[in-house]
């Protein structure tokens, strides 16, 4: 079976169709388990306290897809948290509001909010999804945009014949292995993706991996370079 573009172990029949954040719950944030996710979050933690730092983002703030909140850490308890997991909404304690909500299925918001962060947006990075943010935000509003980096993308691709496009792959302490959507482009899809939905791009920014203490995953550490990109950032304001 060698023309499966994947192992035996992960046939075609095995992907569920349907399968969601929910299904890998908390341990997303075992970094034993899953060091790449902890590596991406460190990158994107590096990313947002400068832009709390440098922009000092105010006024109703909204995390999609949030998990885990990392904005939470800068943006205190007014925070919206937005996420279509129930067990990832459910890692925030505190007295921010939560909304049940997939972004891409669903609106989130009717120009409502000055500020919309998406940390590792990459599972919902598609057309509908950026309708909705732009329908939530207010005039001149702001969406931060956070990907793993494309150059990783291709790069990892390249390295190794157990990845399917356009899924990130999740191997799970049960055993079984998981395929969730993730979607990484090239800057010039990415930002006729975001011009598509009347916003215009203001940024584009990255996190190094000389800009982190360091990499615990060798998916990251055996494909990417010291002055590599490790993180995408697309900055894009509502006309
Ligand atoms: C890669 S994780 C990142 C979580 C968090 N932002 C972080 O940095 O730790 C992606 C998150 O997006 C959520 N998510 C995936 N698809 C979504 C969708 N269509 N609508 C809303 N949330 C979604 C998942 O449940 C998960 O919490």
């Amino acid at each position: 079976m060698n023309s499966l573009p994947y192992p035996v172990a992960f046939k075609l029949s095995e992907i569920p169709e349907q399968a969601s954040y929910e299904v890998v719950g908390a341990e997303y944030y075992d970094d034993q388990l899953h060091p790449t996710c902890a590596d991406f979050r460190a990158a994107s933690q590096v990313f947002l306290k400068k832009i709390f730092e440098l922009n000092a983002p105010k006024g109703r703030i909204a995390d999609i897809g949030c998990g885990r909140s990392l904005v939470r850490e800068f943006a205190g308890d007014s925070l919206v948290l937005i996420d279509e997991s129930a067990s990832m909404l459910n890692l925030n304690i505190g007295h921010n509001e939560k909304r049940r909500i997939n972004v891409i299925n669903a609106p989130f918001g009717n120009t409502e909010f000055d500020w919309i962060f998406a940390v590792l947006g990459d599972p919902y990075n598609d057309i509908k999804a950026w309708r909705h943010i732009a329908g939530a935000l207010k005039p001149s509003g702001r969406c931060v945009f956070i990907v793993p980096s494309y150059l990783w993308a291709v790069k990892f691709r390249k390295s190794t014949d157990e990845e399917v496009v356009g899924k990130a792959r999740f191997d799970l302490s049960s055993g079984e292995s998981l395929f969730l959507p993730s979607t990484i482009l090239p800057f010039d899809q990415q930002t006729a993706m975001i011009s598509s939905v009347g916003m215009l791009m203001e940024c584009f920014d990255h996190v190094y991996v000389s800009d982190l203490p360091q990499i615990r995953s060798k998916k990251i550490s055996e494909v990417l370079k010291d002055d590599d990109e490790v993180l995408d950032i697309y900055i894009a304001q509502k006309i």
